[in-house]
Parts: C-alpha cells; sequence; structure tokens
C-alpha cells in the first residue's frame, strides 16, 4: 500500500468458538524475509530464498531492492531469486516501504554506505514514525538526510557514500537500529560498533555470517558489543526462512483461550531472543509443548502445541521486552482470561510501533469489558469474564486487529475488528488458517 490507506473498509468478526483443533504452518519469518532479500541484493551473486514470506511489508522491501538495482525473481511460492552487483544504485523511483519500519530502517542503513542519492517514504502510519533514531546514527557515519516535509518523519532524501565506522551505544535494544548500522558499516572505513542493552533479535548477525562477512558479539558488564569490520564483501547464500514465531503466536493464543481446543503450529522459529512470549505463557501456566525440534536455517524451529490452558497473572520481567516486544498485543489479549493481574512495564517502544499499541490495546480491551490500566510504558490487564461485543478501531494495525479476533473467540459475544486489510502484511491467510482451525470468522479475507 502506498501513502494513502483504502477508503473502503472492511470488518471482520470472530464468533465465541468451539474447540479449536488442528496443525498449521505460520507464514515466514519477517524480519529474516526482510534481511534475506537485502543482504542478496547488497552481495554479488546469486541468493536463493525459500519459506519468504509474502506479505506486503516484505513484497515493498522487493520492489525496494530491484529499484536499487537487483535482479528479483519469484520461482515459486515463496521461493525468490535475488542476483545482487555487490552495491545498490540510486534508484529512478521513490523507495515505497509501505507500512514497514523494518523494511524502511534497514534499506537506509543498507543504502547510505553506497554513492547513491534515493527518497524514501511510506504510509501515513509509517510516516508518522521516528527516524532519527536511525538517520542520527547513520549521519554520524557520514551519511545525509533530508526532511522533505517534517524533520524527523518520512519522506527523507539520503545522500550515502564516504562513510567511517563509528560506535555507537544504544539506550533502548533496537535490532532495527543495530542492523541499520551494521549494514552501513560494511561499506564504511573502520570498524562500526553497536552496543545494546539488552540482546535484541539477532538475524542480521547470523545472516551476515551466511553470506560471509566477520561480525564479533562480546558480552560487555552492562550489555553486548557488536562489531564489524568495514569493507567486507557479501556473496550470494542459500536462506531458508522458518515460520515466524510473532505470526504463530495468534493461533497458538486461540488454542490457550478457547475451552478444549488443541492446536499446533508447524516449523516456528525459536531463536531465543525471540521467545519470551513463550516463557511468558508457560509462566503464566500454559500448557505449550514443542516437538519436533531441529535447524533450518541457521536458526532452531520446531512444532509448537497450545492447549486450553487455566492461565493465571503473571509480572513480565522488564528486561524480557525485547524478546517479546511485538507479541505484548496478543500477550495481553491471553492475560484477559487469566486469574489475576498480568502486569507489562518497560514497553514504552510499543508507542511507536505500527500504532501506539499501549493506548489501542487498553481501549480496545476495556471497550471488551476488560479490566485494564495504561501507563506512560505500561499495560495492566485483570483477567476474569470476557465478554466482548465490540467493534475495535484497529488504527490499520495489523497486530491490533489479530489479537482482538483472537480474544473474539473466547469471548462471550463476538469482536469485530475495522480495517483489517493490514494483516496481510505480516500475515496474509490468516483468517483462512484461523477457519481451518474451526473458527467462525465473518467477513471478507481480504488479507
Ligand atoms: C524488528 C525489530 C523490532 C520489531 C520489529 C521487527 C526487526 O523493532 O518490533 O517488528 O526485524 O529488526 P525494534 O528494533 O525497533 O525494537
Amino acid at each position: 500500500m502506498n501513502a494513502e490507506l483504502s477508503e473502503t473498509s472492511n470488518i471482520l468478526k470472530a464468533h465465541p468458538a468451539s474447540a479449536l483443533g488442528g496443525r498449521v504452518r505460520a507464514p515466514g519469518d519477517k524480519s529474516m524475509s526482510h534481511r534475506a532479500l537485502i543482504l542478496g541484493a547488497m552481495a554479488t551473486g546469486v541468493t536463493e530464498i525459500e519459506g519468504l514470506l509474502e506479505g506486503d511489508d516484505i513484497l515493498a522491501t522487493a520492489r525496494a531492492v530491484a529499484a536499487f538495482g537487483a535482479g528479483v525473481k519469484r520461482l515459486g511460492s515463496s521461493h525468490w531469486r535475488i542476483t545482487g552487483l555487490g552495491e545498490f544504485r540510486t534508484p529512478d523511483e521513490v523507495i515505497d516501504c509501505g507500512n514497514a519500519g523494518t523494511g524502511v530502517r534497514l534499506l537506509m542503513g543498507a543504502a547510505a554506505g553506497f554513492d547513491l542519492q534515493a527518497v524514501f517514504d511510506g504510509d501515513v502510519s509509517l510516516r508518522k514514525r521516528p527516524m532519527t533514531r536511525v538517520t542520527r546514527p547513520l549521519t554520524a557515519m557520514g551519511a545525509r538526510f533530508d526532511w522533505l516535509q517534517r524533520e524527523g518523519r518520512l519522506p527523507v532524501r539520503l545522500t550515502g557514500g564516504g562513510l567511517s565506522g563509528a560506535t555507537y551505544r544504544q539506550t533502548v535494544a533496537s535490532a532495527q537500529v543495530k542492523s541499520a548500522l551494521l549494514l552501513a558499516g560494511l561499506n564504511a572505513t573502520g570498524k562500526t560498533i553497536v552496543e545494546e542493552p539488552e540482546r535484541s533479535r539477532d538475524h542480521t548477525e547470523r545472516m551476515l555470517r551466511a553470506f560471509g562477512a566477520e561480525v564479533g558479539i562480546e558480552p560487555m558488564a552492562d550489555g553486548w558489543r557488536i562489531i564489524l569490520v568495514g569493507g567486507q564483501k557479501l556473496s550470494g547464500a542459500t536462506v531458508a526462512v522458518p515460520g515466524d514465531p510473532s505470526s504463530a503466536a495468534f493461533p497458538l493464543a486461540a488454542g490457550l483461550i478457547v475451552p478444549g481446543s488443541e492446536v499446533t503450529v508447524e516449523g516456528v522459529m525459536l531463536n531465543p531472543l525471540r521467545t519470551g512470549l513463550f516463557e511468558t505463557w508457560r509462566e503464566m501456566g500454559a500448557d505449550l509443548t514443542i516437538s519436533n525440534r531441529r535447524h533450518a536455517g541457521g536458526e532452531e524451529v520446531g512444532d509448537v502445541t497450545a492447549r486450553h490452558s487455566a492461565l493465571r497473572g503473571v509480572v513480565v520481567p522488564e528486561d524480557r521486552a525485547a524478546s517479546m516486544i511485538d507479541e505484548y498485543p496478543i500477550l495481553a489479549a491471553t492475560a484477559a482470561f487469566a486469574q489475576g493481574r498480568t502486569v507489562m512495564r518497560g514497553i514504552g517502544e510499543m508507542r511507536v510501533k505500527e500504532s501506539d499499541r499501549i493506548a489501542l490495546m487498553a481501549r480496545g480491551l476495556a471497550a471488551c469489558g476488560v479490566a485494564v490500566e495504561e501507563e506512560p510504558d505500561g499495560l495492566i490487564v485483570t483477567g476474569g469474564p470476557v465478554r466482548g461485543g465490540a467493534v475495535i478501531d484497529t488504527a490499520h494495525d495489523h497486530r491490533i486487529a489479530m489479537s482482538h479476533l483472537i480474544l473474539g473467540l473466547a469471548a462471550s459475544e463476538p469482536v469485530s475488528v475495522r480495517d483489517p486489510e493490514m494483516i496481510a502484511t505480516s500475515f496474509p491467510g490468516f483468517v483462512d488458517l484461523m477457519r481451518t482451525l474451526g473458527a467462525e470468522v465473518e467477513g471478507e479475507d481480504r488479507a
């Protein structure tokens, strides 16, 4: 989607379900899919990607790397070939990243290392999101950013090239910022060092190694240091993208909260920097089992089964936030069915995602009759019988839409969501997949 979001708003309605059951596959991991396309385009030679997420966010990144000069070919379902030139070239068109914060921030970093000019833009949601967290350190490395409308917000013109490595200490662990700087650092002189207080997802570090680069990762007294020496060349590689744990979370959540259910999601990536939600659910008493553990695409993968469970509220450790930052909306929805309070703090970053997710979850849960307290950087949910029976404003945010639809499956009355089209950014086929598990979701699945 480009700057104007669809005017023809659709509604999906989730009806209270009787037991759900079955085995499904989650779509490819979104974080790895962006990285596979971008690294493939920066590398020299052919990269073959299996399991690529074919969601709108990723299709925008595929178009972007083609505009930067890479050969991009879809060989079959989720099977893509990228032919990299070893460099990005000045594109003829605006790089429109749609709804994708990860796409635009990683692409800005990758492009900043090359001698080119490019204008980056996105949809109305992406235009509201802060970009200086990436552009400020990239500017310190020597890139130039000219804001075309509003300081710190898209659209922006990048002039890249001539970078020098730098050391950057992040106050909040962000994999997007870390990744942007490492990708820029590949084509900078000297070392690029990123320090983070907690470890954020490490897919960029892992994938850089798979493409032939050396990356150092060192523990520090108060965090982690990632070190990359500039001037390294990437060579095309083969990437198998496993299932996205952030997407698997939705059918698994339904399995936990709908009485009598047993839901298995196969091939879920189990990178420990992504599984904070599973750990939290277990602490809440969830019957969650993992079978068939194996390795795929440089990651541990397994089949995850969720059975209906009597959940109890917990205090989520704040230092777990980085490993489950996208999962708090669905955690909040499941916490509505737990006995007692679930306390989620240290999650201020949620306010600058595809929407202000703290505010929208607080509003949506309250509309469904759930006791919820909103804090500047936290959310507290007290579980109990969930009435439902509301129409939820999703602010075009895919995870807000999916979280409320799942909640509706276990509430007393149906829950409807407005503007669910954005589900296609991360989870195309979500509604059909939920229907195969036995869920009754009314409305047209345009995702
Ligand atoms: C992502 C990192 C996270 C996450 C986003 C994907 C990534 O953002 O919320 O959906 O692929 O690097 P931050 O790095 O800003 O926390």
